[in-house]
Formats: structure tokens, C-alpha cells, sequence
């Protein structure tokens, strides 16, 4: 839940640095990162990976979409990992961040021509393809480019994922890739294959995300692996690739556990070996995505509480309204798919009874609600600090402008030092866009 150099004692601190000098000096609302602890969890799963494959082990694509700024790039590429872009804009900050355009992997059920075109000409080395339109389009791009671009074909291996319906990815019902089942995957290899300036390298699967047991990766990869062996039948030819996304879960919630990075390769790399086995087929190359399995935990939220209000309810308990500065502008994810989190008192301890409480934000929503559910001190006053943890992925990434409020700066803390990587956003940026 908490990163690896946050202590929760008497008063909440992050390499040695507490919460309230955060505070003073970045201002809140505030995403604080844990540097040391992203290369930490980057390297995890570079190692898990490159452990249970061994030679057939390929890339860690880290998730932009989780998080990404151009500090951040930096550390991606410093790191040796790839990196997976779903727009222009990542893609944009991947390169200025100096990642190896061959390490970057480019997503997206529409991306624009002009997307399309900007990837191959910067040199992307995979483009995952996602719709029969595209085929043509990536085809084109390489052509009026002048190379073959290396390829995979998104595919939905019809799998219900145990995760909140709006990040499930891989049922049938879906808006991304090619289904299996139905007959449009081989119609899209077919197509892909009459195309001279396309190199089909093999197929990709994310099957969703906030995944918490490996049953729905097994399955996903079994039926890729079947598809590569129809390939295999039908064309006489191996594809030499496998990329099986991201998804891997996290704990938001006391008492939850992250799904461990060894335990997910190992198992995958049995059953990816054993289908292959049994499929008569040499083990591909397998490359993954994970995002916020990286990021999620390197972030905690730190708020300041600007008013409280007792309610009394139907059944005549108590709730208490802890509002603060920010909510569903900087942390979408309880109003989107009713994510669940959890808070601290950040800037003292206190041994006041524990209530029940809410803790919402400053927005004009009632939906704007950060923790529905939590027992919290009866102390709790304006001017204190919360901080929530695990806030690293798709946190930042997903805020937004609502009510002109200001977006959050990401402040990364590293050897007992602090600095801005992200900015906070200012009213003369949010006024820059009027004309
Ligand atoms: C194609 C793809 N890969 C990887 C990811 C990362 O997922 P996660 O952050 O759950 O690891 C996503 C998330 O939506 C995705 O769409």
C-alpha cells in the first residue's frame, strides 16, 4: 500500500522527511512519489520476467497511461526498460524523456493517422494494431517511410477478468482488438499479411486491469498460443513474439496485497511453455505491460482538510464529512469504477476514538467522494493533513480541470531530498487557453 521509504508513525514522513514540511513547502493538494521505490518495483518486474523466460524473455513495456512525465521517461530509460504509449501526446513525452524509440510500443483502438505517421517516423518499434482500418493506415505510414514496421495484432482472447466492468478489456463485448472466437483475428492476419511494409511479429492481449490471481493470464495466454499454432498450421511459419499487457493488482486497502511479480512470470512462463510444448511450438519471446503494478504503490496523496461536518443519518449513527483540497479532479477513479481507498491523519498522531467518516473533496458533485467508508479520528480539524496511499497510478494521470481547480504537482522525494518533477498547474496556465 505504502511505498518502501514511507514511515506512518507519529507523524507521516517519506525518507526521513515529513509530511507537514511537504507541505509547507510544495502545498497541497500534492501527489508525493517514492523514486528510489519506482526504479525499485521497475526492476522487479524486469527481473521476474527475464527469471521465469530466460532467453525467451522480451521486454517490459512499463504502462504510460499508469503515469508519465518526462522525469519519469528519464528514469524508464535509465532503468532499460520499454515503454507502451497509447497517444501522441505519451508518445511525445517518451521521446523527450530520450527513450529508445525501438524500446517504445504504441497503443490505441483509434489512433489518428497523423499518430500513426508521427510513431513510424520517429522509429517506434512495435505498433500493436487494433482495427482493420488501421491495418492499411500503419501500412501506408511505413511505406511513405520507407521500412517494414514491426507489428503485433491486438487481439481479445474473450475472457471475463475478475476486475470493475469498466476496466475489464478482453470479453468479447469490447471496443479493443480482434476476436478470436468470432473469426476477425485471422481476417486481420490475413489482411495484415498482404501488406509488404508490415512484419507481423506476433499477437498481444490485455485482458484488464487491477487483476488480482493469474487464472485469467493463463487462459489468455493459452488461447494467443493456440492462434500461433493455427498460424503455424495454415502458413508453415512461427511468429516469433507474444505480448501479454498488463493488469497485474494492487493493495489499495489495509490488509490487501499486491499480485506478487515472481509468482505471476513463473506461472505464466509454465503455462506459456507447456502450451507451447504442447503445440509443438519454439516459445515465443514474451514481453508484458504492467503500469500500475510499477507505479500504484510509489505515490501517496497528501491533502489539507478545509472544513468537517457531522450528518446524522436515517438510522441515527453519525457520519462525519471530512472535505478536502482536491477529490475527483486528481482522483477520478471512486467516481469512475468506485474504487476504494484508504487515508492517515499525515501531520500527527492522535488517539482520539476512531469515527465513522467520508472523506470528500471541494468539487460541486456529490459523487465527489474520495473514501466513502472510513473510521478516522474524531480529532480530525481543518489544517490537518491526510495523505492516501497508492495513489501513483492513474491518479495524476487521469486528473482533470473540473471547477478550474488547478491540477497537483507530482514532487519526488529520493535520499531524504525533495523536488518537483511535475509542476502544479497554475490559474495563468487554466486562463492560457482562452482566447
Ligand atoms: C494495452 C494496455 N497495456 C497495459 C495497460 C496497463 O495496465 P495496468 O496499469 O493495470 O498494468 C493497459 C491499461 O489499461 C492497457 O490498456
Amino acid at each position: 500500500m505504502w511505498s518502501s521509504n514511507v514511515s506512518t508513525g507519529a507523524e507521516l514522513s517519506i525518507s526521513a522527511i515529513p509530511a507537514s514540511q511537504l507541505a509547507q513547502d510544495f502545498g497541497t493538494p500534492a501527489f508525493i512519489m517514492d523514486e528510489a521505490d519506482f526504479y525499485a518495483r521497475a526492476c522487479t518486474w524486469s527481473s521476474a520476467l527475464n527469471n521465469a523466460f530466460g532467453s525467451n524473455a522480451g521486454n517490459v513495456y512499463y504502462a504510460a497511461k499508469a503515469f508519465i512525465c518526462v522525469e519519469v521517461a528519464r528514469w524508464i530509460k535509465d532503468i532499460g526498460i520499454g515503454i507502451d504509449v497509447c497517444t501522441g501526446g505519451e508518445l511525445a513525452v517518451a521521446l523527450k524523456g530520450g527513450i529508445d524509440p525501438s524500446k517504445i510500443e504504441l497503443h490505441g483502438n483509434n489512433k489518428s493517422v497523423a499518430e500513426i505517421n508521427k510513431a513510424v517516423a520517429s522509429g517506434v518499434g512495435t505498433i500493436v494494431i487494433d482495427s482493420l482500418f488501421e491495418i492499411d493506415r500503419v501500412a501506408e505510414a511505413a511505406t511513405k517511410n520507407g521500412l517494414v514496421q514491426k507489428v503485433l495484432l491486438r487481439l481479445t482472447p474473450g475472457i471475463e477478468a475478475h476486475t470493475h466492468e469498466s476496466i475489464a478489456t478482453a470479453h468479447e463485448d469490447v471496443k479493443f482488438g480482434f476476436s478470436i472466437a468470432s473469426g476477425a483475428a485471422w481476417k486481420a492476419i490475413e489482411q495484415v499479411r498482404t501488406h509488404a511494409s508490415l512484419e507481423l511479429r506476433g499477437f498481444h492481449a490485455h485482458i484488464g486491469s487491477q487483476i488480482l490471481e493469474t487464472e485469467s493470464f493463463e487462459i489468455s495466454a493459452q488461447r494467443l498460443i493456440a492462434l500461433l499454432a493455427k498460424y503455424r498450421d495454415e502458413f508453415s511459419a512461427e511468429l516469433p513474439e507474444l505480448d501479454l499487457g498488463g493488469g497485474y493488482g494492487i493493495a489499495y486497502l489495509p490488509g490487501e496485497n499486491n499480485l506478487d511479480p515472481e509468482l505471476v512470470m513463473n506461472t505464466l512462463a509454465e503455462v506459456v511453455t507447456s502450451a507451447c510444448a504442447n503445440q509443438k511450438l519454439a516459445v515465443p519471446r514474451v514481453s508484458i505491460e504492467p503500469g500500475r503494478a510499477i507505479v500504484g504503490p510509489t505515490m501517496f496523496t497528501l491533502y489539507e482538510v478545509g472544513t468537517t461536518k457531522d450528518v446524522v443519518l436515517e438510522n441515527g449513527s453519525t457520519r462525519r464529512y471530512i472535505s478536502v483540497d482536491g477529490g475527483m479532479s486528481d482522483n477520478l477513479r471512486p467516481a469512475l469504477y468506485e474504487a476504494q481507498y484508504t487515508a492517515v491523519l499525515a501531520n500527527r498522531s492522535s488517539s482520539a476514538k476512531k469515527i465513522s467518516s467520508r472523506v470528500v473533496g471541494k468539487h460541486c458533485e456529490t459523487g465527489d467522494i474520495v473514501i466513502r467508508e472510513i473510521d478516522l479520528q474524531s480529532d480530525i480539524a481543518p489544517g490537518d493533513l491526510l495523505a492516501t496511499p497508492a495513489t501513483g497510478a492513474y491518479g495524476r494521470s487521469m486528473a482533470t480541470n473540473y471547477n478550474h481547480v488547478p491540477r497537483p504537482p507530482v514532487i519526488a522525494v529520493k535520499d531524504g531530498k525533495a523536488r518537483v518533477i511535475l509542476r502544479r498547474e497554475t490559474e495563468a496556465d487554466l486562463l492560457g487557453l482562452d482566447i
